[in-house]
């Protein structure tokens, strides 16, 4: 039998050379920890704007899931900033954006967002999947049938892109050609895409990282510290959404180890984002929605279109059935509850707190849609504050009310909230500790 014993060259950093005495302590060593924000509800709840304001203080900004089915929007001077792939922080720090590889990049959608951001790109890891340009789907951005190919292990990847252009082509048209069969009426210009792939290689062949070592350099080597963007929210998760009104990916915190190569221990603070009210784009259950004035008030008064589809968002009141269900798959450290000034003009706010199912308390969030369907939400009324919170800038300066729901909400969710937003802008966000 030839030798198959690993050369120091053949081991992984950091492990080269240590004693077997020392292994335990090495390996209780585990390196520093990420920051992770991520959506509570269903999506559009002002993770954007939470990943910005702990920008200033980080040294990486990375996404992990998701595509440009992500809609993220920063205001900043007064200036309007939407980021669909790479990370909402970026507009203030020199941190380097890196976009892992359970993210689907759509590659002239990342160069055109580059150019708008000062060109401030973001490295893409060698195991993320190039999605393709397909204009199907729900939100048009060819999420799902990226996602299916990866599964379905005829997808192709931006390692396959940058090495044999031959073989990357050939393997393509067989893409190319399974997406039509799929979608009988898809035009794709399949000559058109790999003129302009190949020169998207050659693009971001100097920014493209090996994302399995550059985290472990990141978390093992020089302190860095490591904020991770997610997208989508709980309630759009492939296992733990509302299947099968979801999109293609791990929105929740598993999403952030399988989609940038890194262990569970090295997650740290996991930040929930959450609005003030519920809203939905698209199809799918929402027990708390309101198809009235009241929904109409928070569509209006909370400028609930979407960002990345231009659609209506559904609205409805906050849902606490959801907000324990996404701390329970999540384990929140402290949440960031938004747009609480759209609730300003209400007499009284409403909350659900419950769901019957046939006249029966149920204490679960059902995983089957036709219940989901069927429930009668349970609410608590609280009294509304009436008066404008724009200004606040500090808990003293939120009215009784205010400060009570949010006491509220902490209470039934059993995490703190950290912030409260009370406008678009980056200084209109609270710190509470
Ligand atoms: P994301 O997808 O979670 O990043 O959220 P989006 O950017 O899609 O949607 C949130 C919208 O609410 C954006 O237009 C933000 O500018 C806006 N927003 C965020 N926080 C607040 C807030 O506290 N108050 C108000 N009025 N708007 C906010
Ligand atoms: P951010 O990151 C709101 C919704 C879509 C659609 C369904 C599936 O901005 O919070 P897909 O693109 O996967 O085929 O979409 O999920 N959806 C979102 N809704 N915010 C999002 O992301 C969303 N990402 C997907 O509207 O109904
Ligand atoms: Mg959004």
């Amino acid at each position: 039998m030839s030798g198959t014993r690993a050369s120091s060259n053949d081991r992984p950093p950091g492990t080269g050379g240590i004693k077997r005495g020392r292994l335990q302590q090495e390996a209780a060593a585990t390196g520093s920890r990420v920051t992770v924000v991520l959506g509570a509800q269903w999506g559009d709840e002002g993770k954007g704007k939470v990943v910005d304001l702990l920008a200033t203080d980080a040294d990486i900004i990375s996404r992990c899931q998701g595509g440009n089915n992500a809609g993220h929007t920063v205001v900043v001077d007064g200036r309007e900033y939407d980021f669909h792939l790479l990370p909402s922080g970026i507009i203030n720090t020199k941190a380097l954006s890196f976009i892992g590889n359970g993210v689907v990049v759509h590659l002239p959608g990342l160069f055109e967002e580059a150019e708008k951001n000062e060109k401030k790109g973001g490295c893409p890891s060698l195991r993320a999947h190039p999605g393709p340009a397909l204009g199907i789907g729900t939100t048009r951005k060819g999420i799902g049938p990226a996602y299916s190919s990866k599964a379905a292990r005829t997808g192709l990847r931006i390692c396959d892109l940058l090495s044999d252009f031959d073989e990357f082509s050939t393997r393509f048209k067989n893409l190319a050609h399974q997406h039509q069969s799929m979608f009988p009426t898809l035009e794709v210009d399949v000559e058109g895409q790999l003129k302009r792939l190949k020169g998207f290689a050659e693009r971001i062949r100097p920014m493209v990282r090996d994302g399995v070592y550059f985290m472990y350099e990141a978390l093992h080597g020089t302190p860095k510290k490591i904020l991770v963007e997610g997208a989508n929210a709980a309630l759009l998760d492939i296992d733990f959404g509302t299947y099968p009104f979801v999109t293609s990916s791990n929105c929740t915190v598993g999403g952030v180890c399988t989609g940038l190569g890194i262990p569970p221990q090295n997650i740290g603070e996991v930040y929930g984002v959450v609005k003030a009210y519920t809203t939905r784009v698209g199809i799918g259950a929402f027990p708390t929605e309101q198809i009235n004035e009241i929904g109409d008030l928070l569509q209006s008064r909370g400028h609930e279109w979407g960002v990345t589809t231009g659609r209506k968002r559904r609205c409805g009141w906050l849902d606490l059935m959801i907000l324990r269900y996404a701390h329970m798959v999540n384990g929140f450290t402290a949440l960031a509850l938004t747009k609480l000034d759209i609730l300003d003009a209400l007499d009284e706010v409403k909350v659900g707190v419950s769901y019957k199912l046939n006249g029966k308390r149920i204490p679960y969030f059902p995983a089957n849609q036709e219940i989901l369907q069927k429930v009668e939400v349970e609410y608590e009324t609280l009294p509304g504050w009436k008066a404008d919170t724009t200004g606040a800038r500090k808990w003293e300066d939120l009215p009784p009310q205010a400060q009570n729901y949010i006491r509220f909400v902490e209470n039934h969710v059993g995490v703190a909230v950290k912030w409260v937003g009370v406008g678009k802008s980056r200084d209109s966000m609270i710190q509470l500790f």
